[in-house]
């Protein structure tokens, strides 16, 4: 049995402050929109439709106690409609789109909407707490930030400033390109006020004017915490490293920004039954988990074990999304596994576009196959970092 993806969308992302296009919209107002576009698009016999999932990091506030059913509830398909959040950190999203395949495939289920939604400007990451740092079993001497991480990497492999900024630089370029050339526009959904005045309708945390001089100018975010706090904990662990070197910043990190993404997922009869068009099926789903002091090196053997379990090789897939989490996270995956950048984040990524946690892995899967499909190419790779050392990797291959 197959697990088909018969739609993929997404809201643009706006900026995740308080002067954000989306701030003013509610994190359920934002997957409502998508699943009323989905129903419309797709005419679609809602009462089919047995359960959301939904990836979503900081489950506090009007984001806690399971912000999809609230949504499911509000976007009026019935109320047969199941719904479950859950949190695999930053691959929530890209979670959500695995579990529904597997479901699909198993054939414990017929049609699910998976994906992810995470408004940072109205619920800020971390207000929920975090075991990581409370439970001294986790922290001591084996937790830092991720910064630090990133960071950490960076001076373990030999990344210079210069390195990570020509890659921010790119992903500024090609998400620039991307956007003015309409290659988002088939996915993406604008979001509107009650009385139907336009919030945003396209990426807004894109910086078309980026320079490298510009760039070379920012201050490293994570120096003074790292100095203060914990440089010492990350040497200790990694004693070839002689010092961390601190060179991620605003402008070669992901953005903080407001954002949900959802994709149709289904087997092949319910597809036939609602006179669907597939467009990729979902092959292959990992996780794995690695060190979680450095933390950001999850997606190589994320990567390796979906290729092996799917009976690839790097070489058999045409164009991957590497979720730009810090700069040196894509890097990284580039030069372990030989991968040129030109197949790598070719329009741009979360350096440029921004980061919405839970949303993230369900929206940079859809703008994969969005791509595979206008170079009529196709098969895709979409691999983030996680938390506590994970990685996830998901393979699609168009139908
Ligand atoms: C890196 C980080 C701390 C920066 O946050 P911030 O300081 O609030 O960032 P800002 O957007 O305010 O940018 C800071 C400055 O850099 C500038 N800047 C950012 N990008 C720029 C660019 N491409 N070109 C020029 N300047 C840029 C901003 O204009 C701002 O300048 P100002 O201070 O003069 O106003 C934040 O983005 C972050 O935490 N990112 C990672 C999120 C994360 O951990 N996600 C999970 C990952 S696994």
């Amino acid at each position: 049995m197959e697990a088909y993806i018969y739609d993929s969308i997404r809201t643009p992302r706006g900026i995740g402050k308080k002067n954000g296009a989306l701030a003013q919209v509610s994190p359920v107002q934002l997957v409502t929109t998508l699943l009323k576009a989905l129903k419309e698009r797709n005419n679609l016999d809602t009462s089919l439709v047995e359960d959301v999932v939904l990836g979503c990091v900081t489950q506090a506030g009007e984001q806690g106690g399971n912000i999809a059913k609230v949504a499911a509830q509000c976007a009026g398909y019935g109320d047969h409609l199941a719904a479950v959040s859950l949190n695999r950190y930053c691959a929530s999203g890209l979670e959500a789109v695995n579990q529904a395949a597997a479901r699909v495939r198993s054939g414990w289920s017929d049609l699910i909407i998976a994906g992810g939604v995470e408004s940072m400007s109205r619920v800020p990451m971390g207000i929920d707490g975090t075991a990581w740092v409370m439970e001294p079993d986790a922290a001591f001497g084996k937790f830092v930030p991720q910064g630090i991480s990133a960071d950490l990497i960076a001076s373990k492999y030999g990344y210079t400033r210069a390195d990570v900024d020509q890659f921010a630089l790119t992903s500024q370029q090609r998400a620039t390109q991307a956007r003015a050339n309409g290659y988002f526009d088939k996915s993406i959904i604008p979001v509107h006020d009650v009385n139907g005045f336009l919030h945003l309708g396209q990426d807004e945390y894109i910086r078309p004017n980026t320079t490298l001089e510009a760039l070379a100018g920012l201050k490293p975010s994570f120096k003074q915490m790292g100095e203060m706090l914990f440089d010492q904990t990350a040497l200790d662990k990694y004693v070839e490293v002689e010092r961390i070197n601190h060179v991620h910043h605003a402008g070669n990190s992901s953005g903080l920004v407001d954002g949900a993404g959802v994709m149709l997922i289904g087997s092949k009869e319910i597809g036939e039954q609602l006179g669907l068009k597939p467009r990729a099926i979902i092959k292959m789903g990992t996780i794995i988990g690695s060190e979680p002091l450095i933390m950001l090196e999850g997606p190589t053997p994320a990567t390796k074990k979906a290729l092996k379990k799917a009976g690839m090789k790097a070489t058999d897939i045409d164009l991957f999304e590497v979720n730009e989490a810090f700069a040196v996270v894509p890097m990284r995956l580039m030069e372990n596994l030989k991968v040129d950048h030109s197949i790598v984040n070719v329009n741009g990524g979360a350096i440029a576009m921004g980061h919405p946690l839970g949303a993230t892995g369900c929206m940079i899967l859809g703008t994969a196959l969005d791509e595979l499909e206008r170079r009529d190419k196709s098969t895709a790779l979409a691999t983030l970092c996680v938390g506590g050392g994970m990685g996830i990797a998901t393979i699609i291959e168009r139908v």
